[in-house]
């Protein structure tokens, strides 16, 4: 990521969902961040399309370290209800301490971290025994449809700010030790192919 960020990406990605957020991605946002509780992380918050939805929580930790997004989130601050708190750490390094932390919420961000091992462990890391990881995201496909997102995704990850189609992030949580409590798929309205399915998970980090 260069030092400015994606300041492209980031200048048009409110208008980009504007239609999504309106007819499902709103809704979905709402009813996942509704499950969070105690001292929440959120990585790769952009522009801060979830601090609305935070209710009843003690605090929210909010890490982007794109500048471009986290000029946006840090304007958007005063839609929050909660404590707020910007961080520019990356996903991989999140500088907090071990079992600090009750609820992860990651949207649309495991599509685009450098490295999503290093995340996920990282996530397990900071999470307290008991803790929750919330996620909405787009997954690798089957079948025909997996093989055209291989294809596509070197192209689409230089549009899409790093953005890879073809993750297969359900394996990925579980491989990083996580225990599945809720996987819904979905394939949303008026979507392009590359980006669907949709999941909605909750884990938590296994004993
Ligand atoms: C598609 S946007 C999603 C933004 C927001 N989470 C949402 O739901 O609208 C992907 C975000 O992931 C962030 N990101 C990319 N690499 C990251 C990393 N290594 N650690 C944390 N965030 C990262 C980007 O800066 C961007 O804000």
């Amino acid at each position: 990521m260069s030092a400015k960020g994606h300041r492209v990406f980031a200048a048009v990605y409110d208008r980009l969902n504007a239609g999504a957020e309106r007819t499902w991605l709103g809704n979905r946002r709402a009813d996942l961040v509704a499950r969070a509780t105690g001292e929440v992380l959120e990585i790769g918050a952009g522009t801060g399309a979830n601090l609305a939805h935070y209710r009843g929580v003690e605090r929210v930790v909010v890490a982007e370290p794109d500048p471009a997004m986290r000029a946006r989130l840090r304007s958007r601050l005063d839609r929050a209800v909660v404590p707020v708190e910007v961080s520019d750490a990356p996903a991989e390094h999140l500088g907090l301490p071990d079992a600090s932390i009750d609820t992860v919420v990651c949207t649309l961000v495991l599509c685009s971290v450098a490295d999503p091992g290093a995340t996920l462990a990282e996530l397990r890391r900071v999470l307290r025994p008991g803790g929750q990881l919330l996620v909405l995201e787009h997954v690798r496909g089957e079948g025909h449809r997996a093989r055209w997102q291989d294809r596509v995704t070197p192209l689409w990850r230089r549009v899409g700010a790093g953005c890879h189609p073809n993750r297969d992030t359900l394996a990925a949580i579980e491989r990083a030790g996580f225990h599945l409590e809720h996987q819904e798929s979905f394939d949303p309205p008026k979507v392009p192919a590359i980006i669907r399915p949709f999941v909605e998970i909750v884990a938590r980090p296994g004993s």
